[in-house]
């Protein structure tokens, strides 16, 4: 039997190629470079499947152009570079990968939150510029992380991964979120369900792990950097339009909060004016789930969502499971 068409718009780890080549007649984009729309319309007409990444826009107007696509498997689990209600109409499975990647987010969340706490990146520049002659009392003086309270915005897998974390780090945990952890999860991670404005006025560490869509567009603005502690820090590793970034660096700038650990942006490379410029702003260019184990296990789930739909079965991940009917 022929092997389904598929197009993959970036090469992936090695395992998740040879498995691709393995399962499809597989075309790829191998240079290292985002394709362009046209580029993406062209290279994905007259494909059964699509493997795609975040930085991949996939709206109507691709889809349109696409008679014979049976699936879009993207691979994150966040699916806000496509146009899922465009994708449903015409009804093409949306596929994503939940669960593989959640231990290693919080990790590097975490690991922000303790670079900025504890000046990691300013102390590495430090070291290196030879200034390091002797001990001193007073040299890069940070704050610290256990027994604080961390205030997480969104209690969904990488928030209560990042509560688990908080219990080796006697911390107070508060949430806030519209839906809630199961009851067992709260009460075994001592998790404290409070308001937005309760949580930003009370924790040292804000981490958000909230999902990009209309409604959580600039859920910290202004007005909430207001509310946080002077003291406080701002983690996001989760999609860079939660927060105003002009807004956050104002408040950085003027001191209005001590902190921000930052792996996503609002407009993504591109970084608000002003950003690159603060000490007090550790910076990573989205590698929160970059492990090879995490991208491999994260290639071989999209792997499978796409391969399902092809084989005429449901994916273990549709974020649009109507379209089965
Ligand atoms: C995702 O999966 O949504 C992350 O942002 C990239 O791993």
């Amino acid at each position: 039997m022929a092997k389904p068409r598929v197009f993959l718009s970036r090469e992936l780890p090695p395992d998740v190629m040879r498995v691709l080549r393995e399962r499809c007649d597989l075309t790829a984009n191998l240079e290292d470079r985002v394709l362009s729309k046209a580029e993406l319309i062209a290279a994905t007409t007259g494909m059964d499947g699509l493997l795609c990444l975040l930085t991949d826009t996939i709206d109507a107007e691709v889809l349109d152009i696409q008679p014979r696509l049976k699936v879009v498997s993207n691979y994150a689990v966040g699916f806000n570079n496509v146009d899922v209600a465009a994708a449903t109409a015409r009804g093409i499975p949306i596929c994503n990968t939940p669960g593989v990647l959640t231990e290693t987010t919080a990790d590097f969340a975490w690991t922000l939150m303790m670079a900025i706490a504890r000046r990691v990146v300013e102390a590495d520049r430090y070291t290196r510029e030879g200034r390091f002659t002797q001990w001193e009392p007073m040299l890069l003086l940070g704050t610290d992380v256990y027994g604080k309270t961390l205030g997480l915005v969104g209690a969904g897998r990488i928030g209560q991964a990042m509560a688990r974390r908080a219990r080796g780090f006697s911390m107070r945990v508060l949430y806030s979120d519209i839906y809630d952890p199961p009851a067992d999860i709260v009460d075994e991670l001592q998790m404290e369900k409070v308001s937005l404005e309760d949580l930003l006025r009370q924790s040292d560490y804000v981490s958000l792990h909230a999902p990009f869509t209309e409604e959580t567009r600039h859920l910290i603005g202004a007005p909430q950097l207001a509310m946080m502690k002077p003291g406080a820090y701002l983690i996001n590793s989760a999609r860079g339009p939660l927060v105003d970034e002009a807004a956050l660096v104002e408040a950085l700038k003027n001191k209005r909060i001590a902190g921000a650990g930052l792996d996503v942006y609002e407009h993504e490379p591109k970084l608000a004016p002003g950003l690159i410029d603060l000490n007090n702003a550790v910076l990573a260019p989205h590698t929160a789930s970059a492990s090879l184990e995490t991208r491999t296990k994260m290639g071989m789930l999209a792997v499978d969502n796409l391969m399902a739909v092809l084989e005429g079965k449901r994916a273990p991940h549709t974020v649009n499971p109507e379209v089965y009917g």
